[in-house]
């Protein structure tokens, strides 16, 4: 697909990440793993984008979501084959030991789309967000690249693609909506805060929970081994003798 507007300027959060991103795109085998989720990603989102176009009754948005899941899908491949480049001249040695997805997600949040039962200005409005989320981001991917030219040129790529989305999603919506465009992607703009905050509260929650647990395993359980242990000396070796009389009742031991 092709563009007539310039490509979309990333967000100040994502140029302030800039140093992050070239540090974690710096290590081979990172980007190895990077571009095989990134290809995960488009490839599941072209997919979605494809039931959109199914279940859609507008025949321009037919069209519109059929050439844009293409782009996906073809996305998903061109990841793909860079990484399997990247892997045929530095083999894979072991799992980084960081990954840093939530640093460097995929761009599109895509993975949050619920194609039935939404209306095509809710669609258009959640896209057109995910594209922008995506364009900005792939231009700093794109900015700190410069190392590695032909990964540089994939992300250049699909870069165009994604703005031009980005683009459509917008003149669509401004269409199927004239005077409610903007309440849409309101709307919008607050459910991905809101999936952004659960995110962030799970993560948290994890992090929380497995701190805690590990406090309880050095604070709480050594007081409780110590009490069995001086109990366990207490006990008697060998067999006890129990008196005649305690242990003729059917409901207790002795
Ligand atoms: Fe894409
Ligand atoms: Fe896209």
């Amino acid at each position: 697909m092709d563009t007539a507007r310039p490509h979309e300027r990333p967000t100040a959060f994502d140029r302030m990440l800039t140093p992050v991103h070239r540090w974690i795109w710096s290590d081979t085998d990172r980007r190895v793993h990077k571009l095989l989720c990134f290809s995960e990603t488009e490839t599941d989102g072209g997919r979605d984008i494809l039931r959109a176009a199914e279940v859609t009754s507008d025949p321009l948005l037919r069209r519109l979501y059929l050439e844009h899941a293409i782009d996906e899908l073809r996305h998903g491949v061109m990841f793909r084959h860079r990484a399997a480049a990247l892997l045929k001249t530095s083999p894979f040695r072991s799992n980084p030991w960081f990954q840093s997805d939530w640093l460097t997600p995929g761009g599109h949040g895509l993975d949050d789309l619920q194609v039935d039962g939404e209306s095509d200005s809710n669609m258009l409005a959640f896209l057109h967000l995910s594209e922008k989320a995506a364009a900005s981001r792939f231009t700093v991917y794109r900015d700190v690249m410069q190392h590695d030219p032909p990964t540089r040129d994939v992300f250049e790529e699909i870069l165009h693609d994604e703005t031009f989305h980005m683009n459509y999603t917008l003149t669509q919506l401004a269409r199927v909506e004239p005077k409610r465009h903007t309440r849409h992607l309101w709307r919008a703009r607050l459910s991905r805060l809101w999936k952004a905050y659960l995110r962030l509260a799970t993560g948290l929650a994890g992090i929380l929970g497995s701190t805690l647990l590990t406090i309880q395993y050095f604070v709480l359980l050594p007081p409780f081994a110590w009490l069995a242990k001086r109990a366990a000396r207490r006990e008697h070796v060998g067999w006890t003798i129990v008196s005649p009389g305690r242990s003729e009742a059917l409901d207790r031991q002795y």
